[in-house]
């Protein structure tokens, strides 16, 4: 069976977390805060990066102020969130954007940016342009790996996973909200289909994930051996 994105999306509708990045309901997210988060939660969790994306807004409330900011004042800024080249790039990035006039509106131009890889710009694309694109990240990996019952380990397996978390999307609910989608998507993984024990009666895809009917969810994704 298919997994349903209206399933999905009906359980985020309800179970949704509230993040301050995070549009609310009906809201357009901004794409210079979805951009921000997004570099801050690639190497570091949500509850880590919550004090510096708030501390970060305060110092540069838009693009323009984090673009003529010294870049001495944004490592700053940065100090303790660690990966330093993560902040190096945000400061070339943001000079980019203000003198193209604003963030491309589509994930190649977005994936041109310093700093911006396929996963990023697939989640700024999704989050703050509505495009239907699924970012794939550990937690989309981890999904998709139990969905479709994905057996060869990792790191082989990435590039199978991602070509079937595309699929996921597949629905017309999801392509009408695709920003709630990907976010969906996130929490799924954050919340229930997590690394260990998941809480698969809880999961609004148990009854089409082929891991659960296996009985091997808690095994994928697999690890090479060593
Ligand atoms: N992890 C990566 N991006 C995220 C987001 N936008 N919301 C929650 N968790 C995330």
């Amino acid at each position: 069976m298919i997994p349903s994105d209206s399933d999905l999306l009906a359980w985020y509708d309800h179970n949704r977390r509230t993040l301050p990045w995070r549009a609310l309901p009906g809201e357009t997210a901004d794409p210079y805060h979805v951009w921000i988060s997004e570099i801050m939660l690639q190497q570091t969790t949500v509850a880590a990066v919550i004090p510096y994306y708030h501390n970060f807004l305060k110092r540069f409330p838009d693009i323009a102020a984090l673009a003529r900011a010294p870049l001495d004042e944004v490592l700053q800024a940065w100090s303790g969130l660690g990966y330093y080249s993560r902040a190096r790039n945000l400061h070339r990035c943001a000079e980019e954007v203000v003198r193209l006039g604003g963030f491309p509106r589509d994930v190649t131009g977005l994936q041109a940016l310093p700093g911006i890889g396929a996963y990023t710009a697939a989640a700024i694309a999704a989050i703050a342009f509505g495009i239907p694109v699924v970012p794939v990240d550990g937690n989309v990996e981890r999904i998709s790996a139990r969905i479709f019952a994905v057996q060869e380990p990792m790191p082989g397996a990435r590039k199978l996973l991602a070509a079937k978390a595309v699929t996921l999307n597949g629905g017309p609910e999801a392509h009408k909200r695709p920003s709630d989608f990907a976010q969906a998507l996130f929490d799924l993984g954050a919340t229930l289909c997590v690394p260990r024990s998941p809480a698969c009666v809880l999961c609004p895809w148990q009854k089409s994930c082929k891991a659960r009917k296996l009985g091997i969810q808690a095994e994928l994704p697999k690890k090479s051996p060593k």
